[in-house]
């Protein structure tokens, strides 16, 4: 028997952020989708998720939260993992970067690169964006800020081991020049091309010394290996490569696609092809960069306050509903906004009127005008030969846009064969044809080639959609699996005349649009608190009401449950989304911080702030502020000019000192 052609594909493995929300379970959800459609069309396939575990910023993020970065990693796998099965995604293997089995090939990598000569041992100085884990020259940076993610960089100056990425770089011009599918969309293939690679790649920084949460260099413990030379091993590293078992690399190396989002494109496209290279292995087929899942315009982010989670979506219109509409509505490769009300139109018009409503109409003839027994074809008519016709043509086109990742024209294609059954219904009016015993045959064709034409769209839309297809099978008393196949929607006509349809439930909730937002806006607040609760983050209080206009008299036993504390401000920036905003970070004594939001920014700059000692009202409830959660106040006066001058503690007073 010929060997199964195999199809390996990756998604990113994922940073551990606990509130994964919709725009995250974006990649996967296309990873999962395409791996399906491949397993369907007969192909042997392998698909790697998982975690991104070490750096700096999960050292400071357990630490914040009192756990150990192994403890704090552990807890959020855990919710990663629960998501990935809420929205049905079926990976064959889940790597951790913390695991044993990629920690050593990640040291023997590192060691290989460091003997063959790729890696050497110099010191670093340079703009760091914690947050990004990564290095900027002065050039590249944005206003001062990290070109990726617009936060302030900090300068660090370290002894490291460097790539010699340069040596690199003509050889990675050329093969990129020279394989036009290696980086899709070919504009992103461009944006490397100009953007980093011919204006000149420097050597790349590949350990640190300032924090320990990585894998140790082991010829020089003090280093930890860069992130992303840990991260990206990640895709050889889970199929045993350079381990005692390398039988999955041999078979799925080269990998076919890694499915990445846009920002991280260029990580996949030149430090990986490098490193690859340098280790003598052949690069991934394709590199594919999609865009962003906005939410109001905006990349999804919790600084941006503006996140939407995927459990609340699921619980309510199922986990199919969701696939359907992020594979729909955004063009792959393209940016797209989220919105509920946009997902709800979706339902109602595609998977409620289109499909559920021709599925429910055709079983119920079926049943009503043939007792519920798929009817034999017996006399055709001059609309059939439009419907086969389309019916026919589909597998090809669907698998060609399928394979250029372009599930949304993919899923529209499979819509117009839905509409053109529809439009069918209405042209050859199944309804009269059951009134007069002399048009059964017409009409035996008629419910036939629904029927038919459903049990293919069941097919079509099983990678999407995979909890589906079986409830419309049950409809249609579709039971043997060679009618569930790729072949059998070849051809028109598999379906076997003779079997029982069964009404069933609805398959979509039909809804109130208006209505239903009210409704989810409310339910989401409690969801998503949860969340985040979940996610180790402080609950964002409500507003509170201010008070009335009259100074309410307050008593001694009022004014002493007001903390008042002595801060010093340690950082400071302007709150993107707001004019008036600046966000503090404030030492408040025994090594702690504080983030605080006060509306000054039109009366002190941030760096005016940084180095002032100022009175923090240290026991306020945390209010969320232009998406920024705010624990504390800091007290100013108001001159008759309305400027804000902030009070301030003269030197000598400790942060953390009470003030009474
Ligand atoms: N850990 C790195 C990847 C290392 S790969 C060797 C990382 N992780 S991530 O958690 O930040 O992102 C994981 C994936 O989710 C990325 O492909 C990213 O583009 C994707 N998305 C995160 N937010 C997204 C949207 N709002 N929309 C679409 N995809 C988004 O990057």
């Amino acid at each position: 028997m010929a060997e199964k052609k195999t199809f390996y594909i990756t998604t990113p493995i994922y940073y551990p952020s606990g509130n994964m929300h919709i725009g995250h379970t974006y990649t996967t959800v296309a990873a999962d989708t395409m791996t399906r459609f491949k397993k369907m069309l007969g192909y042997d396939t392998y698909f790697l998720t998982g975690t991104d575990e070490h750096g700096q910023k999960i050292e400071t993020k357990a630490a914040e939260a009192g756990k150990t970065p192994q403890q704090f990693v552990d807890d959020i796998v855990a919710e990663t993992k629960r998501l990935w099965k809420l929205m049905n995604i079926e990976y064959d293997d889940f790597i951790r970067t913390t695991d044993e089995r990629h920690m050593v090939i990640v040291q023997k990598i590192f060691r290989k690169f460091y003997e063959q000569g790729d890696i050497y041992k110099s010191s670093y100085e340079g703009m760091y964006c914690t947050p990004c884990e990564s290095f900027w020259t002065p050039s590249q940076l944005k206003d001062g800020c990290c070109p990726d993610c617009g936060r302030p960089v900090q300068k660090m100056s370290e002894e490291a081991y460097f790539f010699r990425m340069s040596k690199y770089q003509d050889w990675l011009i050329d093969y990129i020049e020279t394989h036009p599918d290696f980086i899709q969309p070919p504009s992103r293939a461009n944006e490397m091309l100009n953007n980093f690679l011919r204006p000149g790649l420097q050597d790349l920084c590949v350990s640190r010394t300032s924090f320990k949460w990585g894998v140790p260099v082991d010829f020089d413990e003090k280093h930890v290996v860069y992130v992303w030379i840990d991260a990206l091993s990640n895709y050889i590293t889970a199929l045993g490569y350079l381990s005692g078992d390398d039988h999955l690399y041999k078979k799925y190396w080269p990998a076919d696609i890694h499915l990445v989002g846009k920002e991280i494109v260029r990580f996949h496209t030149i430090y990986w092809p490098i490193m690859l290279h340098a280790l003598g292995e052949p690069l991934p087929k394709q590199v594919f960069g999609h865009g962003w899942m906005l939410f109001g315009g905006d990349k999804m982010s919790k600084s941006k306050g503006n996140i939407e989670y995927a459990q609340p979506i699921v619980k309510r219109y199922g986990v199919d509903t969701l696939r359907y509409y992020l594979m729909r509505e955004m063009p792959f490769g393209a940016d797209g906004n989220y919105t509920n009300e946009a997902l709800l139109t979706r339902m109602n018009a595609d998977l409620v009127n289109d499909l559920g409503n021709l599925v429910s109409r055709t079983v119920a003839m079926i049943e009503k005008y043939f007792d519920g027994v798929v009817p034999a074809p017996a006399e055709s008519g001059e609309q059939d030969a439009a419907l086969i016709e389309r019916f026919e043509a589909l597998p090809d086109i669907v698998e060609k846009q399928m394979d250029a990742l372009q599930f949304s024209v993919a899923l529209s294609e499979i819509w117009k064969l839905i509409g053109d059954c529809n439009r069918y219904i209405d042209q050859t009016e199944p309804w009269k044809l059951g009134k007069d015993e002399a048009l059964k045959p017409r009409l035996q064709t008629v419910l036939y080639n629904l029927a038919e034409c459903i049990r293919a769209i069941a097919v079509y839309i099983a990678p999407t959609m995979p909890a589906t297809p079986e409830k419309i099978y049950a409809q249609l008393g579709v039971t043997d699996p060679a009618l569930k196949t790729w072949e059998s929607v070849k051809k028109f006509g598999a379906l076997v005349p003779g079997t029982k349809v069964c009404k069933g439930e609805a398959l979509f909730p039909r809804v109130d649009i208006k209505k239903e937002l009210e409704s989810i806006a409310a339910e989401h607040e409690a969801e998503n608190a949860k969340l985040e609760a979940l996610a180790g983050k402080k609950p964002e209080k409500k507003e509170e009401k201010k008070p009335a206009a009259e100074t309410p008299v307050a008593t001694y036993d009022d004014f002493v449950k007001i903390k008042l504390i002595a801060a010093k401000v340690i950082a400071c920036e302007k709150v993107k989304k707001s004019e008036k905003l600046l966000k503090e970070t404030l030492d408040i004594g025994n090594g702690q911080t504080r983030t605080v939001c006060s509306g000054i920014a039109k009366h002190y700059t941030p760096e005016e702030m940084v180095g002032k000692t100022v009175v923090l009202v240290a026991n306020l409830a945390p209010r969320k502020m232009a998406g920024e959660v705010s624990e504390g106040m800091l007290l100013c006066a108001e001159g008759p000019d309305g400027t804000l001058k902030l009070l301030t503690v003269e030197d000598g007073i400790a942060p953390g000192s009470e003030i009474s």
